[in-house]
């Protein structure tokens, strides 16, 4: 069975304004290139010849202009207009004469994955039925749609949540089978007027046919605010400037982290015991009577005290002042 690609390049871009306010957020530049090469290359990357890029219709013309046939990426490319940003499942709707009977790899046009996915897509190739999404952990779950899992199944994906359910985001690379017009046959937008990708997700999720994997590289949603894009922008340029082969880089990011949060760890415990001997010093001089001063002078707890104020009642204020 093959699969066809689709990048969705529609929308608004209104989170990036006032950058987004003459031209298109996936024309903008990520380090060296335009934003859009990178989908383009995820998907050429895993094997996927025949793209279609949707786009809105604005900007069609500058879309063809800097990509024509794709030749230059050694793809296929063709191209469809959405006319409203009616979201993402509705920009999807618009490729399916292009994708037939395959099955298809959809990629968000804002996107931009460091890993080579092609394992997983192969995998998917050979399942009958159902979907799959990769998942990475995120600082800021609110911006993104969020799997709850439970060891190898999602339960549910929850699109910007309010209250914290994890930090596991689904990231915007959807592999799906034929069943997917059905599903936007039947969805109804959401409160914000749109038809949602993750509505599509939680069907194949209560179907039990949606499968998941954890992105071990880098992945960066350029779209979701300027401090995103930005960042996206240098990890790139870091990336280009550093010739270390991808196996060693990981090796690398691992260590790094273990040292990390070894790192952390010494510190919690070691804030923990001073706090623990202060304590105990503390406790040691409040509960000094005149009877036992003379044990607690042996102890030198009250070095810098007064004489005529080793017997008078504990007070901590003297005992910061004087120590
Ligand atoms: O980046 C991952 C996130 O992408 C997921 O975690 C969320 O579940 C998913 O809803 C999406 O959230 P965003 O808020 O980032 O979606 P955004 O509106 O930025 O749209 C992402 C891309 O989809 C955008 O670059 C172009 C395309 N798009 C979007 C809309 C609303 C279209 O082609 N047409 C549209 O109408």
């Amino acid at each position: 069975m093959k699969l066809k690609g689709v990048i969705l390049a529609g929308g608004t871009g209104s989170r990036l304004f006032p950058l987004t306010k003459v031209t298109n957020k996936h024309l903008l530049p990520v380090y060296d290139r335009p934003m859009i090469y990178y989908p383009i290359e995820t998907l050429r990357d895993a094997g996927i010849k025949d793209i279609m890029i949707v786009s809105g219709r604005g900007h069609a013309g500058h879309f063809l202009e800097l990509l024509g046939s794709g030749r230059e990426f050694g793809v296929n490319l063709s191209y469809a207009i959405q006319e409203e940003a009616g979201g993402i499942a509705q920009a999807l709707s618009l490729t399916k004469e292009f994708v037939d009977s395959d099955k298809m790899v959809v990629v968000l046009g804002d996107n931009i994955f460091e890993d080579n996915l092609s394992e997983a897509i192969e995998e998917f190739k050979k399942t009958p039925i159902g979907a799959r999404v990769f998942l990475k952990e995120v600082e800021h779950p609110e911006h993104y749609g969020i799997a709850r899992v439970d060891g190898d199944k999602i339960l549910e994906i929850i699109e910007k949540p309010k209250q914290f359910i994890g930090n596991l985001a689904v990231t915007g690379l959807y592999l799906y089978d034929n069943q997917v017009w059905d599903v936007i046959k039947n969805l109804k937008p959401s409160g914000r007027g749109e038809l949602e990708i993750t509505d599509v997700n939680n069907f194949y999720v209560q179907q039990g046919t949606m499968k998941f994997d954890l992105l071990p590289g880098w992945w960066a949603d350029g779209g979701e605010s300027i401090d995103t894009w930005l960042e996206a922008n240098n990890l790139l340029a870091r990336k280009s400037k550093t010739s270390i082969p991808e196996d060693v880089e990981l090796i690398i990011r691992e260590t790094t982290e273990k040292i990390v949060k070894e790192t952390m760890k010494l510190m919690k415990s070691q804030a923990s015991d001073t706090i623990n001997d202060f304590s105990s010093k503390y406790k040691k001089i409040y509960e000094t009577t005149p009877e036992k001063t003379e044990e607690a002078e042996k102890e030198n707890l009250f070095k810098g005290v007064a004489n005529d104020e080793k017997d008078a009642p504990f007070d901590i204020n003297n005992y910061y002042k004087k120590d």
